[in-house]
């Protein structure tokens, strides 16, 4: 099953980026093609049926899987960027994270108004990420089909965050 291939080849880093957080270290992963296909594949199944008209991937670790599910599902990829990155005109928000805060910037030529969008990250942790994310979306016109991830810190309740954004949450791993 895909949540124990996951759950075996990712590990955990203490103390990383700062004393006290335990880090998931997505990247053995990365390593064994095979599961990263895998992922995809089970990502597209179980999305099935949603609209979807383009996929946002928060940078960096939502660029990993992000760009490759939105070609498979033969939508346009929407990078979700970190402040000062993206060249075009952009629009902002920002957030809290587990360990600090941020800026994201989306351009504003990304998507269309109306389109529907997913939002992609490998991670969920607090929500805060991808919560500033969709409101971003929302502020643009888009309208938020759902959201995917790999894994998924469930103590840390991000799915009660973003559910009254959208109650299609997949986690692939809790
Ligand atoms: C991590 C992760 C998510 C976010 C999840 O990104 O990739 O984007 O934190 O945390 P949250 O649910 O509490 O918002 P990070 O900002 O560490 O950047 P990176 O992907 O570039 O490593
Ligand atoms: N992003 C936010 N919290 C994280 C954690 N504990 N591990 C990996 N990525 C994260």
């Amino acid at each position: 099953m895909i949540e124990q291939q996951i759950k075996t080849v990712i590990r955990d880093i203490p103390d990383f980026p700062k004393p006290g957080i335990v880090f998931k270290d997505i990247t053995p992963i990365l390593q064994s093609p095979g599961l990263c296909e895998s992922i995809i594949d089970v990502f597209i199944a179980r999305l099935q049926g949603l609209q979807i008209d383009g996929v946002a991937g928060v940078e960096s670790r939502g660029f990993l899987f992000g760009l490759t599910l939105a070609t498979k599902l033969g939508v346009p990829f929407i990078p979700v960027r970190k402040a000062g990155k993206l060249p075009h005109t952009v629009k902002q928000k920002i957030y809290e994270l587990e360990y600090g805060s941020a800026t994201i910037e989306i351009h504003t030529d990304a998507f269309k108004p109306g389109d529907h969008i997913l939002i992609h990250d490998d991670l969920l942790a607090t929500g805060g990420t991808v919560t500033a994310a969709s409101q971003l979306i929302q502020e643009m016109g888009g309208i938020v089909s759902g959201f995917s991830f790999v894994v998924g810190l469930s103590f840390l309740n991000g799915r009660e965050k973003i559910s009254p954004i959208s109650d299609n949450i997949t986690v692939l791993a809790n």
